[in-house]
């Protein structure tokens, strides 16, 4: 086994473990002489991990830490703070996680990640090479600030109901304001001291509703440069490139939905005081990438459509309880997804204005948990997809034959099950 880096080495001998699990029988595995000469198409490869919506402890981290390393991505994003929760410790600002990170989506448990704990999970991902990048969700949904601290709040606080107890904020962090930013330099002061192996900081920045676009634009610019000020590099959902980016900053694209497309009719209606928001901003975000792309920035292809992994499993499961599951899990806006959509897609041919691989520094995955109540509903969403997402990330060629990929994926399924990982028993594939 050779590489130029000790990561290098650490990948083939993640293929070297793959081959044994694949050929193992009787407690044996006999290898055919294999000579593999290899390298990932993109440099990114990574998972955003919603850990606001519901709590996930760090042995759930650290489980899908094992799933990114097994399949050789090098990235979990997580995205530590929402409107339902603020889930790691800013010293300067302890009622974040005292009022902050007290609760989740609806009655569910809250949770924050201690210093100590965020140290030992940094440390356990970097020993798989997985760089733990963190996301800090501004301006908007920031309504766990709000709670924590009500004087960073608007004065007047607006929201969207849904008629079924949930609702929509349309509070943002307000750029114009001295104390907004004493608090933001807080926050990137303990972000960067706890992540201290992240060239980057994600600020988020997406679906600022009720903010105007210049307020927006306001915000990330000046956030953006305290991250930079701090010798870290910005990323933060497609919604900044409405923004003066930098090239250095790098792009997530993620509105793949086509609002002009979209059939009324199909899946819940918007209260009526949302559906303009949306329109506006779905039409927004056709000229995003594009725009990113003509300031010379990078991008990370997150398409709703192919990786959004809280899409329901569009396949059915031969497992009784868990098509039980696969009703409930899943947000229905989306639709269902099946695995073989899930490679059915090319990054370079499917991000606006991207014709190049060297556009992209890669692609990532997404998990929301608005409807995951626990690991194993997490899980039955991760996998099997993130073979697919995988197989995106690293392979050179652009298009996946199912019926190829479905006899490797199935191939699979032994690895797992020694993990004790859950995954959806899709009727589309042969499991070993
Ligand atoms: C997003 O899905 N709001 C990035």
């Amino acid at each position: 086994m050779w590489g130029p880096t000790p990561e290098a080495v650490h990948r083939g001998l993640t293929s070297l473990r793959q081959l044994i699990s694949t050929h193992l029988q009787d407690g044996t595995a006999v290898l055919p002489a294999t000579r593999i000469a290899d390298g990932p198409r993109f440099a990114w490869r990574g998972l955003s991990f919603d850990v606001v919506r519901t709590f996930h402890g760090p042995d759930e981290v650290r489980r899908v830490i094992d799933m990114l390393s097994l399949y050789k991505l090098n990235v979990l994003h997580l995205h530590l703070t929402d409107d339902q929760g603020w889930r790691f410790e800013v010293p300067s600002r302890p009622a974040l996680t005292k009022a902050g990170a007290a609760g989740a989506l609806g009655d569910r448990p809250g949770g924050f990640y201690p210093q100590a704990e965020v140290a030992e999970l940094v440390a356990y991902a970097a020993e798989r090479f997985v760089t733990v990048v963190p996301e800090i969700d501004m301006p908007g949904h920031t309504s766990a600030v709000f709670k924590a601290y009500p004087e960073l709040a608007p004065a007047e606080l607006r929201t969207i109901d849904f008629g079924n107890g949930t609702s929509i904020p349309l509070n943002a962090l307000e750029p114009g304001r001295a104390e907004t930013w004493t608090f933001v330099e807080d926050v990137l002061d303990a972000v960067v001291a706890q992540f201290p192996q992240s060239a980057y900081v994600h600020i988020g920045g997406d679906e600022a509703w009720g903010m105007s676009d210049e307020d927006h634009a306001a915000f990330v610019e000046k956030a953006s440069a305290l991250v930079r000020a701090r010798g870290k590099r910005v990323v933060g959902w497609q919604e900044i490139a409405r923004s003066a980016i930098s090239s250095d900053d790098v792009v997530q694209y993620w509105i793949s939905i086509d609002i002009d497309s979209m059939e009324p009719g199909n899946g819940p209606v918007p209260p009526e005081d949302l559906l303009p928001i949306l329109v506006e901003h779905f039409q927004k975000a056709k000229t995003d990438a594009p725009k990113a792309l003509a300031a010379g920035a990078r991008l990370i292809s997150s398409p709703t459509t192919w990786v959004y992994f809280d899409r329901p499993h569009g396949d059915s499961s031969s497992d009784p309880a868990q098509e039980e599951a696969r009703k409930r899990l899943g947000l229905e806006f989306y639709g269902p997804a099946t695995l073989r959509d899930g490679i059915s897609w090319d990054p370079v041919g499917n991000t606006p204005g991207v014709t190049s691989a060297d556009q992209l520094a890669g692609v990532e995955a997404a998990i929301w948990c608005e409807t995951i109540l626990s690991s194993d509903d997490l899980e039955l969403l991760l996998l099997p997809r993130l073979p697919g997402l995988a197989e995106k990330a690293w392979a050179q060629q652009t298009s996946t034959e199912w019926t190829e990929y479905a006899g490797r994926l199935g191939r699979q399924s032994r690895a797992w099950q020694r993990r004790t990982w859950t995954w959806l028993r899709s009727v589309e594939v042969d499991w070993v």
